[in-house]
């Protein structure tokens, strides 16, 4: 694919060349156009060149939810789509989930949206990402999100959550220990791994039984979400700690 549109702000591949923004922004009716060269740092922020326009921040729309959010700013990652509508359709009703790093909203808003869960607690380090955490609460309507500003490490209610959502990659598993001191006996942890393809059936579960200690873990599922790197696979592993 040559481009992503998020909501009307028209992001080009690094390697696409074409000269003529302004007919390329009428042609996919976009007010801005941007490169995203990569994302950097902990707080996943944007490297980026704006090729037309100037206004980057915008609304868009998946999946039946509402996402405020300034593309120069924080991250929007598209190839994470049926992710973001799996897990919501996964919650049950009455259930109580813990969003260790919620970003914008990307998990909770759609949990907020399609499921009946009691309360979701969506905790994320970067404040322009927990501002617009904030506005997506009101922009979709919800009352049951309580987000929280500050590393997950210190923030994580310490109560007996049904599900926890661990979307964050590269050093994950040094929170595993916090989440599952978290999780209710027969809770579930989506934890989201970087690794070599080799890997994939081994080592997210190994650290997961690593930190559980003495508690059972049950593995649900193993879900490719992208590419990485060559060789290298976005997983999310499903797991049941009793
Ligand atoms: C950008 S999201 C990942 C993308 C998301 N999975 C999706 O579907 O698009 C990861 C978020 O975790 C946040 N984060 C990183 N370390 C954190 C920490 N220790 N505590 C809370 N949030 C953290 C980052 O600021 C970022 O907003």
């Amino acid at each position: 694919m040559k481009y992503k549109k998020i909501g009307d702000v028209l992001i080009l591949d690094n390697n696409y060349s074409n000269d003529d923004y302004e007919e390329l922004s009428k042609k996919h009716n976009v007010k801005t156009i941007m490169k995203i060269d990569h994302i950097q740092g902990t707080k996943r922020e944007p490297v980026y060149k704006i090729l037309y326009g100037s206004e980057t921040e915008t609304i868009n729309k998946e999946n039946g939810c509402l996402f405020k959010l300034d593309l120069a700013k924080v991250m929007w990652s598209k190839g994470n789509n049926n992710e973001r509508l799996r897990i919501a359709k996964l919650v049950q009703d009455g259930e109580t989930v813990i969003d260790m790093f919620a970003g914008i909203g990307y998990f909770s808003i759609p949990i907020g949206v399609h499921s009946n869960a009691k309360q979701v607690y969506a905790i994320e380090i970067n404040p322009n990402s927990y501002n617009f955490l904030c506005d997506n609460i009101k922009l979709n309507k919800l009352d049951n999100i309580t987000p929280i500003l500050g590393d997950c490490k210190v923030e994580t209610p310490k109560l007996k959550a049904d599900r926890i959502l661990m979307g964050y990659v590269k050093t994950t598993h040094h929170y595993l220990n916090v989440a599952i001191d978290s999780l209710n006996e027969g809770g579930v942890l989506h934890y989201h791994e970087t690794v070599p393809e080799k890997l994939i059936e081994t080592r997210p579960l190994e650290r997961i039984v690593a930190q559980a200690g003495d508690r059972d873990v049950e593995l649900l599922k193993i879900t490719k979400i992208k590419k990485y790197a060559p060789g290298v696979e976005h997983v999310v592993i499903d797991a049941c700690i009793y």
